[in-house]
């Protein structure tokens, strides 16, 4: 009797179980898409970015001198779903985030187009931003794959470090690029104050040019 006793209540638990489970936050356990590292310190690249969430395409974005490269590029963002989920609610990324930059190779004529431009199968590279508060003394790296299966850490000392921290809009990414989050952003005030003064002094020059 005490056995059936045990095993009702086991099966009640086990049935129960999913209805007790707190609701997926961005945590550790609830992020099936968190960095994995090979063992000497670089990152597997994700590849099922493709089904995360799309951010924006760029294209022939540049922030120099116009390089002519010839051709033109666009390049597509996607997050993992559980750091957008994250972002949507609190205007800034989670722990375990992971944005990936492609950058596709733009096709102009083609099929019955003329005019304009269209993505092609072409990928010309891959990069990720990883933010992982206990592993990189920043928070963030930056990691490069060329052939999408090992993504390499770059050194904390090249320009992307130094370009995203100084005009990112948000915890070192461009979201003032990124039309679904800027928005939120502003309404939750987690924009840096680099990048508020950048656009009144920006907002300024314009005013004194009419
Ligand atoms: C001079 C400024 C600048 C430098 C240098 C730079 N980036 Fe960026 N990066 C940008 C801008 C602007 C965007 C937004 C692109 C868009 O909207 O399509 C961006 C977006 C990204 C993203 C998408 C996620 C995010 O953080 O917003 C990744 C990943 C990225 N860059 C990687 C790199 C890597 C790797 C390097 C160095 C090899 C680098 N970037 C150097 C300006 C820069």
């Amino acid at each position: 009797m005490k056995r059936a006793w045990i095993l009702i209540a086991l099966s009640v638990l086990v049935v129960g179980l999913p209805a007790v489970k707190p609701q997926a936050s961005p945590s550790n356990d609830s992020n099936p898409n968190a960095p994995i590292y090979t063992q000497d310190g670089n990152l597997k690249f994700p590849a099922n970015y493709r089904e995360w969430v799309y951010l924006t395409s760029g294209v022939d974005m540049s922030y120099g001198p116009a390089m002519n490269m010839g051709h033109s590029m666009f390049d597509n963002v996607f997050v993992n779903p559980e750091a957008y989920k994250g972002f949507l609610q609190t205007g800034t990324w989670p722990d375990k985030t992971m944005l990936v930059l492609e950058e596709r190779k733009a096709g102009s004529k083609g099929s019955i187009n003329k005019n304009g431009h269209f993505q092609t199968g072409e990928v010309m590279g891959r990069e990720v931003h990883v933010k992982d508060e206990a592993r990189f003394p920043g928070k963030w790296a930056f990691f490069s794959s060329d052939e999408g299966v090992t993504g390499k850490l770059l050194p904390t000392d090249m320009d992307c470090y130094s370009c995203h921290a100084q005009h990112g809009a948000v915890d070192t990414t461009f979201v003032q690029f990124y039309p679904t989050l800027l928005e939120i952003a502003k309404k939750k005030n987690t924009l840096s104050a680099a990048y508020v003064k950048e656009e009144s002094r920006q907002a300024d020059g314009d005013k004194k040019k009419q």
